[in-house]
């Protein structure tokens, strides 16, 4: 589904589908020079790190295992409230591993901070973080992200894994939800 298909729903395209794979290459080069002969694990958070994983881990030119969380934020009912709850963990041992958590988006940050610590508590050689989108205007906290693909302004936006009460998730395009589907 590309936005054009959906245009009474959207606003702006951010990031074109084609935009994403090019940016994908980049940074799977960038990753693979980056980690030459060293053991990496790739890590997704779920669900909406689910598109770019799925993109990124095929670009990579080298063999990687994939891993996944599932987490979510409970006690104040926001999402972004920092207290996260884990609902599905890994299955592998991090110890001594070298970890990439791919996510969709970095919003407040606080998923993501909450994340590194716990990551570092299981003894991981090295944590890092990968990031399809960034919110500059959004941050609570600051996060170490060392691979970004693009940084966008602090908009609703669904697509490429990015979702609306569960939907716009398999929307190719990073865009703008209109204010009259969720106001
Ligand atoms: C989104 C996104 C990140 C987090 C970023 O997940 O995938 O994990 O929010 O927000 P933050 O920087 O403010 O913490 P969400 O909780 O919506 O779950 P989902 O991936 O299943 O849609």
């Amino acid at each position: 589904m590309r936005a054009a298909d959906l245009a009474d729903d959207l606003t702006t395209v951010l990031v074109t589908e084609e935009q994403i794979r090019a940016r994908l290459e980049e940074i799977a080069q960038q990753v693979a020079a980056d980690y030459r002969g060293q053991n990496l694990l790739l890590v997704g958070v779920l669900k909406g790190a689910v598109m770019v994983m799925a993109d990124f881990a095929r670009a990579l030119p080298m063999v990687v295992p994939m891993d996944w969380m599932a987490v979510s934020s409970y006690g104040t009912g926001t999402r972004s409230s920092g207290v996260v709850q884990i609902r599905k963990d890994l299955d592998t041992d991090i110890h001594d591993r070298h970890v990439l958590i791919v996510e969709d988006i970095i919003d407040s940050g606080l998923t993501l901070s909450w994340l590194l610590d716990n990551f570092a508590s299981r003894g991981a050689a090295s944590v890092e973080v990968f990031a399809l989108l960034r919110k500059p205007d959004a941050a609570k906290v600051h996060v170490d992200c060392r691979y970004v693909g693009f940084d966008i302004p602090n908009e609703f936006v669904v697509g490429y894994g990015l979702d609306f009460a569960e939907r716009y998730r398999n929307l190719r395009d990073v865009a703008v939800l209109s204010r009259h589907v969720y106001a």
